[in-house]
């Protein structure tokens, strides 16, 4: 695992959004899996600045969902998929064919998960993992405890996840998700977690000094080939020198 320190969010935005192109470039049909949440939005801005300048070719990449919650309508506004649509999907005209998305008005879970773990297969496999850090050490929805080798699956949020999707829900906060499984995550060919802000100082010190533990799922990274995480300042202070 390597560790980039850059300034701030919007250097991280900036170095994140060149890695993707690069992947992008050498391999233009490329599968992202693609976070939600406060820290990947600046890096979707700048992709579609850089779709916008000509600099990405996003026609022919395809995105997968990391994660979804359950209970709410397919089209609800307040939908992971939702978010990624107006974040990236729509910005990077992403058309339907080129999206691997949960089927959360599934009857059954488990058969949504299988499904979305076919999807992936048969596209075969992630290319590049965009990732978030959570705040308790998951990755996607994969809450502590996750091994390694933990599937896609239905899952039931943390407290600690609950009350940091607090701010977005403002109302009653689904309990409920899909999540990709460590074992689909770790077997993306790269991964790059974002990490940024104060608030992760903690959870990525930890991360990052960790053997491969259950109880912080992203210790897992570890173990993986390729993995860059991005961090700035805030989240990393004075700890490692700029890389
Ligand atoms: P954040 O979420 O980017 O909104 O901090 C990260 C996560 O919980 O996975």
């Amino acid at each position: 695992m390597e560790l980039h320190v850059v300034d701030d969010a919007r250097a991280l935005a900036v170095a994140a959004a060149a890695r993707v192109a690069a992947v992008v470039a050498t391999r233009p049909d490329a599968l992202l899996l693609a976070a939600t949440g406060d820290t990947p939005i600046g890096t979707y801005n700048e992709l579609a600045r850089l779709a916008d300048d000509g600099t990405l070719d996003a026609s022919r990449l395809r995105v997968a969902q990391l994660d979804e919650y359950l209970g709410l309508g397919g089209d609800d506004p307040r939908s992971l998929y939702g978010w990624m649509e107006r974040a990236l999907l729509a910005p990077l005209a992403i058309e339907p064919a080129r999206i691997i998305r949960f089927d959360v008005t599934h009857d059954d879970p488990t058969s949504a998960a299988r499904s979305y773990d076919a999807q992936v297969r048969a596209a075969g496999g992630v290319d590049l993992a965009l990732l978030g850090l959570g705040p308790n050490g998951h990755l996607g929805f994969n809450e502590p405890p996750s091994g390694a080798d933990a599937p896609t699956r239905k899952v039931r949020l943390n407290p600690e996840t609950l009350r940091s999707n607090a701010d977005y829900w403002r109302d009653a906060v689904p309990e409920r998700a899909l999540t990709a499984g460590m074992s689909v995550i770790l077997a993306a060919r790269r991964i790059l977690v974002l990490v940024s802000g104060e608030g992760k100082a903690s959870i990525l010190d930890r991360m990052l000094r960790s053997e491969p533990d259950p109880g912080l799922p992203a210790s897992f990274l570890h173990h993986h080939a390729d993995t860059v995480v991005l961090a700035d300042r805030d989240a990393r202070p004075d700890r490692t020198p700029h890389a």
